[in-house]
């Protein structure tokens, strides 16, 4: 099983299935990284595990169709059997969700349907929730609304909000691994 990861930041799921890969939990290959800015800490990840990268700078193109137009031709060269966003900041384009229909996967910072889009986190903790989770699925059209994967929920009561930040994070590399040994038929 060949993957493509695309991120948009400090790659810390990158780092989490590039580990899983490397202790043998999940039976695959990062072929390699997109990333959509360069000098973020994602890239140092993928030197470290000495995977391949690919920027494909957003700034560096005329419009967003141009730039969909320019992930996709990578896609399409790379030819993955699964693409993992780990903190892709940006909307996949619907001509890239058509080509890879069930093969792409987010990691998102809520029990969705609850808490889509951006600030997921915060908007748990300002709405007094006593609980908020993380979810992954496969990506359609809509945002942070594809069928999902899995599912792992945690306590927020009394946590200030870093202390949620810091929960999450060793709670989402290990959803991220799950999801793929699921995925993968592991
Ligand atoms: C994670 O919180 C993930 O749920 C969201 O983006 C963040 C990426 O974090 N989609 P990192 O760069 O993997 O640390």
């Amino acid at each position: 099983m060949q993957i493509v990861a695309m991120a948009s930041g400090t790659g810390t799921n990158f780092r989490a299935i590039c580990q899983g890969i490397e202790k043998g939990e999940i039976q695959a290959q990062i072929i390699g990284l997109i990333v959509d800015k360069p000098e973020i800490k994602a890239l140092e990840v993928a030197k470290e595990f000495g995977i391949e990268t690919y920027i494909i700078d957003y700034k560096q193109y005329r419009s967003r169709s141009e730039f969909n137009k320019a992930i996709l031709e990578q896609l399409k060269m790379l030819n993955p059997d699964l693409i993992c966003l780990a903190g892709y900041m940006r909307i996949i384009d619907e001509d890239i969700i058509n080509n890879y229909e069930n093969k792409i996967i987010n990691i998102h910072p809520s029990l969705l349907p609850k808490y889509p889009g951006l600030h997921a986190i915060d908007k748990a903790v300002i709405a007094g929730e006593q609980e908020t989770g993380v979810t992954t699925h496969f990506v359609d059209a809509g945002m942070d609304t594809g069928p999902i994967i899995k599912q792992a929920k945690f306590s927020i009561s009394g946590l200030k909000l870093d202390e949620v930040y810091e929960k999450l994070k060793p709670i989402e590399h290990q959803l991220y691994i799950d999801t793929l040994k699921e995925v993968l038929g592991e």
